[in-house]
């Protein structure tokens, strides 16, 4: 199988981003596209007429589709990639995987039973600025990192079905695991709903990793200006990745703090500041959602566990859940059940899936 056909479903703001990439992708073929809206499927039928249209979710499912990508609001995400994979489809679901955890392990469990691919779209871990980010942490060329501080923030866009936290935060916290190659074991937040009742638009969260890494996220649907910014600061050097900057999205910044003592006397020390030069590394160019794709379509041809799978999913929505948990009861740290001795077991055996499943129902 050269080509993957493919059938769609959302096809409202981030659906035709990815209908339109998988249109240019030559090893893929756009079969269906499938939206409650007609509307919607009108808008695009001149673009794609080699494309089915549907408002039936079934047509996606057909024998002329290898694989679904599921772009619709993340109250449906588990039901429609349910479906999928028990029609033994490959599934990429958009971030956030699922609305529980429950749910995110059900998946993870039909996806080894049926043999397919279980992708998320954690899509900034395709980006290159990413990518860049996490090898200069990683080469330990900040020294050892001591937090990481993120800000995702504009004026809208509101959701009527989940609060800011779930919309926006999944970014961030798959940024911070995968540049750590960690996950939290502690999360408070904190937060408000200033507009509409019981929806939370701004929420700060603190999240804990082990040897004492700090994460912070900022996440507001009530801002004046869009900022994309994550920091790493390290005890050698800080990098800012500014997502919003047209180029130079990445700069290293040569600065920090340096404790001496005169005396030899550990007690006795003195806070010396360092200031050094800025380094911008190249980074290569390249829409992360288009490589992101790429990447699910070369796990399907090879049976590679995807980067962003089920599991990296499920790890999100865990850390969601808790923060949730805690935005409304103001702002307690709750423990994170800590998935990383499932992580053997779940790489790509059914029996490691079967043993998430059964420990996070176990939890609940
Ligand atoms: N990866 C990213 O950077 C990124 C960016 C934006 C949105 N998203 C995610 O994409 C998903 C969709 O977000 P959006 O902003 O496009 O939402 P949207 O509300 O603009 O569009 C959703 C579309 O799905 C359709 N729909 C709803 N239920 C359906 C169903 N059961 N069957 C078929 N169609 C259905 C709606 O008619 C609508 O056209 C969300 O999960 C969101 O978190 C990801």
């Amino acid at each position: 199988m050269n080509e993957v056909r493919f059938g769609v479903i959302g096809a409202g703001y981030w659906g035709p981003h990815l209908i339109r990439n998988l249109s240019e992708i030559p090893d893929s073929r756009l079969t269906a596209i499938v939206d409650l809206s007609r509307d919607r499927l009108r808008a695009l039928q001149p673009r794609y007429p080699y494309a089915r249209m549907s408002e039936d979710p079934r047509d996606a499912f057909q024998d002329d589709v290898d694989a679904v990508v599921i772009a619709t609001p993340v109250n449906s995400h588990f039901r429609l990639a349910r479906m999928a994979l028990q029609a033994g489809k490959h599934v990429l679901v958009e971030k956030p995987l699922t609305r529980s955890s429950e749910d995110a392990a059900e998946l993870i469990r039909l996806a080894e039973e049926n043999g397919v691919r279980l992708m998320v779209g954690h899509t900034f871990e395709y980006n290159p600025a990413v990518l860049a980010l996490r090898e200069t942490v990683r080469r330990g060329d900040i020294g050892r990192v001591l937090y990481i501080d993120a800000a995702r923030l504009n004026l809208g866009q509101y959701r009527t079905d989940v609060n800011v936290l779930w919309d926006l935060a999944p970014h961030d916290i798959s940024i911070m695991n995968f540049i750590l190659d960690s996950e939290p074991t502690h999360v408070s937040a904190r937060g408000n709903a200033c507009i509409q009742d019981g929806t939370h638009d701004v929420a700060y969260v603190e999240l804990k990793y082990p040897e004492g890494v700090l994460g912070h996220i900022h996440v507001s649907w009530l801002e004046p200006c869009k900022v994309r910014r994550l920091t790493v600061v390290g005890d050698e050097k800080m990098v800012v990745y500014n997502d919003v900057a047209a180029e130079e999205k990445l700069r290293i910044y040569d600065k920090g703090v340096v404790k001496t003592t005169s005396s030899g006397d550990f007690a006795d020390f003195q806070l010396g500041y360092h200031y050094g030069g800025v380094t911008i590394p190249a980074v290569p160019s390249g829409e992360p959602l288009k490589l992101e794709l790429l990447h699910f379509i070369e796990c399907i041809h090879s049976g590679e566990t995807p980067r962003s799978d089920g599991l990296s999913g499920l790890r999100v929505i865990k850390v969601l859940e808790s923060a949730d948990k805690s935005l409304h009861n103001g702002g307690m740290r709750d423990r994170i059940h800590n998935l990383e001795s499932f992580e053997v077991l779940a790489g790509s055996s059914a029996s490691g899936a079967v043993g998430v499943y059964e420990m996070v129902m176990e939890e609940a």
